[in-house]
């Protein structure tokens, strides 16, 4: 963590500095939503802004080259959990939570997934992943506040979305809507999960266990 902000400083310290400021104090104002922020405008902003790179969903501090080789490592971290599972990815359902850009629905659809389910926030993105993987569904809803319909996923991912819930509440309901979608035996993946809560901006909770 130390590590990364004097990489930061070093790197560009003007632009730490707005994004500081931006977090600290405009983005609380901008974003306010009662005891809350207003999540789904926060993604539609940021997806409007970066498109489809993985600066968008990724770390904004660094740069798109940067982000592309961390996805590279998480990349190989999911490969390497899926191995594990030793799952036939043409067999089953597959719901991913918070799909943003589309980064690991390549994935799944590169594992020959058939029937694969997309929820995310903000529909900015929708249409290419629609152009993109036209067999795939893509669905907008806040898993906080929305329930999911259907209740027979095999595999549900949910890749860098739980630290942008900061609300104790809408955290129970999201994980109450994963245990009541996935099948018995289902697997479910998800990260980060903290070992100590250090984190908190307005749009960020790191949660421990
Ligand atoms: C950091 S991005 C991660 C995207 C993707 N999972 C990845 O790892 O590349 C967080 C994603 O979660 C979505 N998201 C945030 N809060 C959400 C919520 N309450 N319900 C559904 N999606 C949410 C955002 O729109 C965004 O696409």
């Amino acid at each position: 963590m130390l590590k990364e902000i004097l990489y930061k400083i070093r790197k560009n310290p003007i632009s730490l500095l707005q994004r500081a400021i931006f977090k600290i104090f405009i983005g609380p104002i901008k974003y306010h939503n009662g005891t809350d922020y207003d999540a789904q405008r926060y993604w539609q902003d940021r997806f409007s802004k970066y498109g489809k790179t993985l600066t968008a969903s990724g770390d904004e501090g660094l740069s798109e080259e940067e982000n592309c080789r961390d996805y590279e490592l998480a990349l190989n971290v999911m490969t390497s959990v899926f191995h594990k599972e030793n799952i036939n990815f043409e067999q089953i359902k597959v719901l991913e939570i918070g799909c943003g850009t589309g980064f690991y629905t390549q994935l799944l659809h590169d594992l020959k997934v058939k029937s694969y389910t997309g929820v995310d926030i903000t529909d900015v993105l929708f249409a290419e992943l629609n152009q993109k993987f036209s067999n795939f569904t893509f669905i907008q809803k806040d898993v906080t506040t929305d329930k999911i319909i259907d209740l027979s996923f095999d595999l549900i991912i949910m890749i860098d979305v739980i630290e942008h819930i900061t609300s104790k509440d809408k955290l129970s309901f999201a994980m109450k809507n994963v245990q009541k979608c996935l099948k018995r035996n289902g697997i479910f993946i998800i990260s980060p999960i903290m070992e100590i809560s250090k984190k908190h901006l307005f749009h960020l909770h790191s949660w421990t266990i």
